[in-house]
């Protein structure tokens, strides 16, 4: 393994949107960490995809607890790689993690108690090495924990000097505006959610974009790709080490119709027309909503994350392309 030494263009063609109100500006496309990062993954392979984010200005890195596979092993290899190659880059850097989903066995490693939460983080910071994340997230709504306790939690982590920023992810409009009263009554730093959102799924334009611009908060959006169906990948069948030929994966084999591949078509062509692969045309189709911080992408290699960082080159779209996209997806 070569010593790393970032390119000195790294800040040459990145563009930066501010995070909500706050003092923070992300790229317009942040590195997700769910897949291709776990133990069972080629280890210099994800080398390669963080040192490539990074010598192109991505310098918002994105984890949580469980991923992997196994669980903990995707904070772990980052923290390895980050030892590494980047602990010099650390102030250019923005690192998150998440507590939320299922982690370890027993009722204190799942959802959102105070308990979990504060657990959780101290794991998550000794797997990768570091003093502090600069966001930390609670992963998932708990239907059953009061809101002020997970709220209170995250307030308590940013006192410890843990985490710098707080955000949400999957809070729907009504709670997240609930957890946004909560957290300013704390002076607690809330900067961000990372909701889902693409062009096949957009449930964030009914009511949860507009509450964020009214309080004020910036937005990461996940599966822009939509796990790789708005790529070029499954234009003609499903090829090997997709996703969708990955046994137990979120992405199941059966999603890929001939509905789909006719309509995945078609959006291809729309692309062409526009000198953008599908990927790119997906990616700049998100950042031409300014209440779009970040788009929250996935790479299997580097040539797929070389592929998306080439969507900031066009992300404005005629209402005649608009349209037709609408009509393709029925919406
Ligand atoms: N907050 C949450 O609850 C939550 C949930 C899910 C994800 N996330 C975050 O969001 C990140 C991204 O989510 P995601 O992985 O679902 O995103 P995605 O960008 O929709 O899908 C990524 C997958 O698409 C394929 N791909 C990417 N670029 C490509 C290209 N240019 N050409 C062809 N195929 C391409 C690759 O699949 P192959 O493996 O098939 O090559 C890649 O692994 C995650 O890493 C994670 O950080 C958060």
């Amino acid at each position: 393994m070569d010593q790393f030494h970032a390119s000195k263009n790294r800040y040459n063609t990145m563009e930066y949107r501010r995070c909500g109100k706050s003092g923070i500006k992300l790229p317009l496309l942040s590195l997700g960490l769910w897949h291709n990062f776990g133990d069972n993954d080629n280890f210099e392979n994800a080398r390669s995809i963080l040192r490539t984010a990074f010598n192109n200005g991505i310098t918002h890195f994105d984890l949580a607890n469980n991923y992997g596979p196994p669980y903990g092993s995707a904070e772990k290899n980052f923290g390895k790689i980050f030892q590494e190659d980047f602990k010099t880059y650390r102030d250019e850097l923005i690192i998150s993690t998440k507590a939320g989903w299922d982690m370890w066995p027993g009722p204190y490693g799942n959802f959102g108690s105070r308990k979990y939460l504060i657990a959780s983080l101290d794991q998550s910071l000794k797997r990768m090495g570091l003093d502090y994340v600069d966001i930390f997230y609670h992963h998932r709504p708990d239907p059953d924990t009061p809101l002020e306790e997970t709220m209170g939690a995250l307030d308590q982590i940013v006192r410890q000097g843990k985490a710098l920023y707080v955000g949400i992810s999957q809070y729907n409009a009504e709670d997240t505006a609930r957890a946004a009263e909560i957290l300013k009554k704390q002076r607690t730093p809330f900067i961000i959610h990372q909701p889902r959102y693409n062009m096949m799924d957009r449930w964030v334009e009914d009511g949860l974009l507009d509450t964020l611009a009214d309080i004020g908060i910036g937005s990461i959006v996940f599966s822009p790709l939509e796990q790789g169906i708005l790529t070029s990948k499954y234009l003609t069948g499903i090829p090997e080490n997709s996703r969708a030929a990955t046994e137990g994966s979120y992405l199941d084999r059966s999603r890929i119709t001939g509905e789909l591949v006719l309509q995945i078509q078609q959006l291809n062509d729309i692309a062409q027309g526009r000198n953008q692969s599908l990927a790119q045309m997906a990616v700049a189709w998100l950042l031409k909503d300014t209440r779009v911080t970040s788009v929250l992408v996935g790479v299997s290699n580097v040539a797929q994350l070389e592929d998306n960082i080439e969507a900031i080159k066009n992300i404005n779209f005629s209402e005649e392309e608009l349209k037709q996209i609408d009509t393709i997806l029925n919406y």
